[in-house]
């Protein structure tokens, strides 16, 4: 459930019409309703009512944007973290640092020192090389760094190939059959103390069978090595539960995940780490854009919008569906193609689409906009970075500014040796 609904014939974000949100900051914009993204806070906590000792830290990648991130630290949401530049944010925030789960297959050294002075809550370590480069650092700074060994189990997620995770081949985690030594070693190591597990088979599942399974595996995996002697309190399980991106999708929810997990680990006696992004953010987010013309076609009319693959770049990266109406709907509909100004075709976001009847000049969102859109952003084209508004009843605030293309010209500079005006060829 989300708040963006028709009022009066106008589409509203909570009670405020996305025409006064046009009208005040122009288009294309994010728009985030602040009691869609509390709820899916409070319906995700709640799902995991019967697993009793948990940590949730919110998948920042998601959606990074300051004004989220407050308001998720006010729901006692923790952070996942995979770049210094995601933790800053997260301690702007208000993220107790102890709440942070650091991930990621490429941290350098700089951030691995900065997140152990910060006092990081938990490194999730993709490699045993990872991890020693850690202990030097920890132990050179006199501090302990804690860990957990992210394992690979090899289980296909189901979902879309550029965001599956979990297979043998993907870049990430260690292979399950040589994580038992791995910790072992690990261990071992001064100013590394390892307490657990981590998995993350991939995002957007929308079948709970695949992780099911990898839980089971990683399950079998903590007991080996607790049998080995070794501690194993924690036991992160990623992120991934999809959401639904087309109206009457019907996929399974917190509450069904949430029974599974606790199911699966009802004996594990460990604290169950969770890394939600998009079910947190997804539908808690819309991108309202301006039609610029319709053009005709050869099988349909272009409908053209101010919103571009630059702003919202699933649809090109992933083939990935989002629902598209009118802010202000007629009633009449078309079959239509969808895309935004940028040269290229990849520049889609529908093909031979059932819509609402838009013409020049109409606004329309896309919905399920809130995860891995604004954060994906570019400026490709030398377009605008697209700004985000987050909306509270019927207060709304600009949460991210757009960045002009001025601004980014403005930090290009040209070197003294190309001002002569003629060049030396
Ligand atoms: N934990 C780890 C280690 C992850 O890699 C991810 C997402 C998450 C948690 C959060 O997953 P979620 O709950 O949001 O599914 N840009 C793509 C999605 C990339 C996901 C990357 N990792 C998209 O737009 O679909």
């Amino acid at each position: 459930m989300d708040h963006f609904e028709l009022r009066n014939g106008v589409l509203h974000a909570e009670d405020v019409g996305l025409t006064a949100i046009a009208a005040a900051v122009g288009t294309p914009v994010y728009v985030y309703s602040r009691a869609t993204l509390e709820r899916h806070a409070r319906v995700f906590a709640a799902g995991l009512a019967g697993v009793p000792d948990k940590h949730i830290a919110f998948a920042v990648k998601s959606n990074p944007n300051l004004a989220v991130l407050r308001l998720l630290a006010r729901e006692g949401y923790g952070a996942d973290v995979v770049s210094e530049g995601e933790m800053r944010r997260a301690l702007a925030a208000g993220i107790p640092a102890a709440d942070i789960v650091f991930s990621g297959v490429g941290k350098t050294k700089a951030e691995l020192a900065s997140a152990l002075e910060e006092g990081i809550g938990q490194f999730n370590l993709e490699s045993e090389e990872e991890g020693v480069e850690l202990a030097v650092i920890a132990a050179a700074q006199d501090r302990q760094a804690v860990a957990a060994l992210r394992v690979n189990p090899d289980v296909d997620a189901g979902t879309h190939s550029k965001i599956s995770t979990g297979k043998a081949d993907n870049k990430f985690g260690v292979a399950y059959d040589q994580a038992g030594a791995i910790y072992a070693r690990l261990a071992a190591l001064d100013g590394l103390t390892m307490r657990g597990l981590a998995v993350h088979i991939g995002s957007q599942i929308t079948n709970l069978d695949p992780s099911r399974a990898a839980f089971i595996k990683m399950g079998a995996l903590m007991r080996s090595i607790r049998s080995a002697g070794h501690l194993v309190s924690h036991m992160d399980l990623g992120g991934g539960l999809g959401v639904p991106y087309r109206e009457g999708e019907e996929l399974p929810g917190p509450a069904e995940y949430g029974a599974m997990v606790a199911e699966v680990t009802a004996d594990w006696q460990a604290t169950i780490m969770f890394e939600p992004g998009r079910v947190i953010t997804g539908n808690a987010g819309v991108l309202l854009t301006e039609v610029i013309r319709v053009k005709p076609g050869a099988n349909h009319p272009f409908v053209v919008v101010d919103a571009a693959m630059n702003d919202l770049v699933r649809p090109a990266m992933y083939d990935a569906w989002h629902d598209f109406a009118a802010v202000r709907p007629t009633g009449e509909r078309i079959t239509a193609n969808i895309v935004g100004p940028i040269c290229e075709s990849s520049d889609t976001f529908a093909m031979a689409r059932d819509i609402d009847a838009v013409q020049a000049g109409d606004l329309a969102i896309f919905r399920t906009a809130g995860a891995y859109g604004a954060t994906m952003a570019n400026t490709y084209n030398s377009r605008a970075l697209v700004p985000e508004v987050m909306v509270d009843g019927a207060k709304w605030a600009v949460v991210a500014e757009r960045i002009e293309p001025a601004t980014i010209l403005a930090a290009e500079h040209v070197p003294d040796w190309l001002e002569s005006s003629t060049g030396s060829a």
